[in-house]
């Protein structure tokens, strides 16, 4: 069975210019352990799906299935790692995991509450940072506080929104191979948004692209056979993720192409050819 279902969600903003259609028709079924990227341009909606799924906003059409029962609002069944790490700037690292374990956890006593933060800490090899401020740690850092700190929570749903997209290429690299080391020990459900075709083949079962916006939906989905742990050199040597890069990549870019040309408004120009220049008006004085 599926542990999420999306089915026939759209969603629009309204405001006082009209209507913003978002996302049109999104099918998706998510089984208990699997790990899903979806992969889209900027712009087409990836953080509206992932904030619907998080109940931070909700459907304007469909409904969005948790373990069969409808998401009215953000829960500790999800956590949720953004992009910009949103870390509270005035705790340390181990006060901001504490925060949310308090949180889900409110009748463990403060030894087990004390034990279970710093065993997520030592998961992400920061025990050396643990009385460290955000302001103190790099990037990679800051993202490893996050997803200690989503996983503290032990949600049945792992959400990422492009969580390494703002870190350099090796730190990004070393943080891919982090989170599916710790996936892979408790197999949790994952769903990441990328916009990076490469970080989605290496850490997912099944990638789907959105099409671009307005109305964007989910195209065909790519399904990943290839066997973990997956180790970086050698899948450039891989043929079944070549043909898959290629692929996919190949699906984008016809995406990107159709999408410029579908914008474009053809213009006819007039078949009309300019005057040859009356000579007597270029001398005549005013
Ligand atoms: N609250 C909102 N009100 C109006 N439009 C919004 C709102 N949130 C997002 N949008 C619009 O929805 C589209 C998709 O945004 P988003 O989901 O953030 O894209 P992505 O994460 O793929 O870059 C954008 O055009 C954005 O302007
Ligand atoms: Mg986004």
């Amino acid at each position: 069975m599926s542990i999420l279902s999306i089915n026939n969600v759209s969603k629009w903003f309204e405001n006082a210019n009209g209507r913003t259609e978002v996302l049109k028709d999104i099918n998706l079924e998510i089984a208990e352990g699997e790990f899903v990227a979806i992969v889209g341009f900027t712009g087409s909606g990836k953080s509206t799906l992932i904030n619907m799924i998080a109940g931070l906003t909700s459907p304007s059409a469909g409904e969005i299935l948790l373990k069969g029962k409808p998401i009215t609002g953000p829960g500790h069944d999800r956590s949720v790692i953004f992009q910009n790490y949103s870390l509270l700037p005035w705790l340390t690292v181990y006060e901001n995991i504490m925060m949310a374990v308090n949180e889900v956890y409110p009748t463990w006593d403060n030894h087990q509450k004390d034990q279970h933060v710093l065993s997520m800490i030592e998961m992400v090899n920061l025990s050396h940072a643990k009385s460290k401020l955000p302001k103190e740690l790099s990037g990679g850092m800051r993202q490893r506080t996050s997803v200690a700190r989503a996983l503290s929570m032990n949600p049945d749903l792992l959400l990422m929104d492009e969580p390494l997209g703002a870190l350099d290429a090796l730190t990004r690299g070393n943080l891919q191979e982090e989170i599916l080391n710790i996936w892979s020990k408790d197999k949790k459900t994952a769903l990441l948004i990328t916009n990076d075709v490469d970080e989605g083949i290496f850490m997912a079962d099944r990638i789907i692209p959105l099409n671009p916006g307005p109305n964007a939906t989910l195209g065909p989905e790519f399904v990943i056979d290839i066997e973990r742990p997956r180790d970086k050199t050698s899948l450039n040597d891989n043929d079944a993720y070549k043909k898959l890069r290629n692929g996919l990549i190949e699906y984008l870019m016809d995406l990107g192409a159709q999408n410029k040309s579908g914008h474009k408004e053809e213009l006819l120009l007039p078949d009309i050819q300019p005057n040859p220049p009356k000579r007597k008006f270029f001398f005549r004085r005013a």
